[in-house]
């Protein structure tokens, strides 16, 4: 694993590279006005589609359960439009099947020793980016036959502020499916405990980077709050440090 900017990423150089070969393969694509967004899907990298089917194997697994989506740490929004492009599809009359997403937009606030080399302002995304994201997931969400209803919502700011902040004003909240992905300790420990009351029996737990050396802060926190011998943590084959459980479990 290495740092390229402010990220850490586990692809190497060929594969980094071989990507933006595949970004500039076939530059005429965006002058090709039928069907462009099919077409595009041929440039799809292996590690994007992988991330897909990920995300659909976490989702179709809280298909029976009531309950938001909750993503912590956001960045620019992969995974989040995802989440509600899956709702679209499976659950397009769920209105209550609302999608939140938590992040500072500007990188991590802070870190603690337990976060090793991580610095603050790492993930930072391009200043105005939640504006940016707000525009594109109306426009996902315009897709889906309830677009008048609005079913997603943005919360910047620090998550140990910001949660308890949403889960007081907004006192119905079950989540059917946290998604952590902070990387950091302090915050994936307060968010924990600020949703544990709000979880049910089968809502899923998603973990971006447990065992993850690089982001050892995530193991400690569940270590911390939920105990690594006391749950039944999974993995799907799709994810290198990603692992999930179901609340009850
Ligand atoms: C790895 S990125 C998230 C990637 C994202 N889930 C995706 O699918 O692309 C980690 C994010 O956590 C956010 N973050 C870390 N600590 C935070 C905190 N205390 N409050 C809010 N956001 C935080 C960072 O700003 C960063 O955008």
């Amino acid at each position: 694993m290495k740092k390229i900017g402010n990220e850490v990423t586990t692809r190497n150089h060929a594969s980094q590279s071989g990507l933006l070969q595949l970004e500039n393969y076939m530059p005429y694509f965006d002058s090709i006005q039928q069907n462009r967004h099919i077409h595009r899907l041929s440039l799809l990298p292996v590690q994007s589609l992988n991330k897909i089917i990920a995300l659909n194997e976490y989702y179709k697994m809280i298909l029976d359960i009531p309950g938001s989506i909750c993503e912590f740490g956001v960045n620019y929004g992969s995974s989040l439009a995802t989440w509600v492009n899956l709702r679209n599809i499976y659950e397009p009359f769920n209105a209550s099947r609302t999608v939140h997403g938590f992040d500072t937009f500007s990188g991590f606030p802070a870190v603690t020793n337990e976060d090793r080399n991580n610095r603050v302002g790492d993930y930072s995304t391009v200043e105005g980016h939640e504006t940016i994201l707000e525009s594109l997931l109306t426009l996902h969400e315009s897709f889906s036959p309830q677009c008048h209803l609005k079913k997603f919502f943005l919360h910047k700011g620090d998550v140990s502020e910001t949660v308890p902040e949403f889960i007081k004003d907004n006192p119905h909240t079950i989540i059917a499916l946290a998604y952590f992905d902070l990387d950091l300790y302090v915050p994936t420990r307060d968010v924990l405990l600020s949703i544990l009351p709000r979880l049910t029996r089968g809502s899923l737990i998603v973990f971006d980077e447990l065992n993850c050396p690089q982001f050892p802060g995530e193991t400690l926190a569940v270590l911390e709050t939920l105990g690594l011998n006391r749950v039944s943590l999974r993995r799907i084959p799709y994810s290198q440090f990603g692992s999930y459980m179901v609340f009850g479990n």
